[in-house]
């Protein structure tokens, strides 16, 4: 028997996604029906890497449904100070709790997590690679501020290079018939696995290097923050901060109902005197992040078992060859892949290596 934790937004079926979609819908309309529907349940949040949104929306989340919480929002203070493995740390705490939420700095390192959790692990943002709460978030704030999920040309604008919640919205978006504008600089252009997933969903996607280019089409835009974190070099960094900011000259070239999204924090890619248009919509997207987490909970804890977790597949001889995947740095990991045509792609952070 498997444990079902969410590692990516993939695994749920159209149908379930829109049942946890309209969920947060009504979760959002009347919350005092859903306040004793997780009494006895423990949540907890393991935070490798800062949050202020997805800690903190998990956390109310869990207590609006009755729940309670525990764990650790600097590793520092727990045992991960003192060498433990995530293997044991993940061991120790999914005896304690019902569900295990985790953001780390590694790729991977959800899916790592759920290999030896006996109970469902929600992955809450791994290094750069996916963030699919964040995704969940962006659907309910686009399903309800916008009334669709399709036939919107979207812009996403920024670092689409690391950035993990673009990773996963183009992923969930691209099985809607939506449209693409790909901005961002050379640099920090979209990955090639998440090109792959355009070519092989049929949306048209273009790439465009300013703003102003693409204000007058967008239906929805996307905006996100050059990551400082994710740079190898505080020079490489400095190179692309302050090349994309949304200010109101900007916004006067786009539509009327446009809808702009960030999954925040911002630092300066959007003015603040932006915040007061009505199509600025980044502050409810925060607040719908709640709501989405409740209904995503709600769901897992109805799935949820708890398991003593099964013998592990096979290691392969190959190394993932990607430095920030989470086996370069928890060796005891089995290296997992799946095969694709001449491709060996990593089970952990998408990487690909040539068989
Ligand atoms: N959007 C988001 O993930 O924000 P936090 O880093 O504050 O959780």
């Amino acid at each position: 028997m498997k444990n079902f934790s969410l590692i990516d937004l993939d695994q749920l079926s159209e149908k379930e996604l829109k049942s946890i979609i309209d969920a947060a819908g009504k979760i959002k309309a009347n919350p005092a029906d859903y306040m004793e529907c997780c009494h006895g349940k423990i949540m907890a949040t393991l935070f490798y890497e800062p949050s202020t949104r997805t800690q903190m929306s998990f956390q109310t989340a869990m207590m609006r449904l009755g729940g309670k919480v525990v764990g650790f929002s600097d590793p520092g203070s727990s045992s991960v100070s003192k060498g433990e493995t995530l293997k044991d740390t993940v061991r120790i705490v999914s005896a304690y709790a019902d569900i295990v939420v985790i953001r780390h700095p590694q790729e991977g390192a959800a899916y790592a997590a759920s290999l030896y959790s006996r109970k469902p692990v929600i992955n809450a943002g791994d290094g750069g690679h996916l963030h699919p709460t964040q995704t969940l978030t962006d659907l309910v704030t686009l399903s309800q501020e916008k009334g669709t999920l399709s036939g919107l040309t979207i812009g996403i604008c920024g670092d689409i290079k690391n950035g993990r919640t673009v990773h996963s919205l183009v992923k969930s978006l691209s099985k809607y018939d939506n449209k693409f504008v790909l901005i961002s600089t050379p640099e920090l252009q979209s990955p090639q696995y998440i090109k792959d997933i355009l070519n092989a969903s049929g949306c048209k996607y273009s790439f465009c290097n300013t703003l102003e280019e693409a204000m007058p089409y967008l239906d929805v835009l996307y905006m996100t923050r050059i990551q400082q974190e994710r740079f190898s070099s505080k020079e490489e960094y400095e190179r692309q901060k302050g090349v994309y900011v949304l200010d109101r000259a900007k916004l006067s070239l786009a539509k009327k109902d446009l809808k702009i999204l960030h999954p925040l924090p911002r630092v300066d890619e959007i003015t603040n005197d932006v915040d007061d248009d009505p199509r600025a919509k980044y502050f409810q997207q925060a607040e719908y992040g709640m709501y989405a987490r409740m209904a995503l909970i709600l769901n897992m804890i109805e799935k949820g078992q708890d398991v003593i977790p099964s013998k592990k597949e096979s290691t392969h001889s190959v190394c993932c060859a990607n430095p920030s995947c989470i086996t370069a740095h928890e060796k005891y990991l089995p290296h997992l892949f799946r095969e694709t045509g001449d491709m060996l792609v990593c089970k952990y952070c998408d990487d690909r290596t040539l068989l």
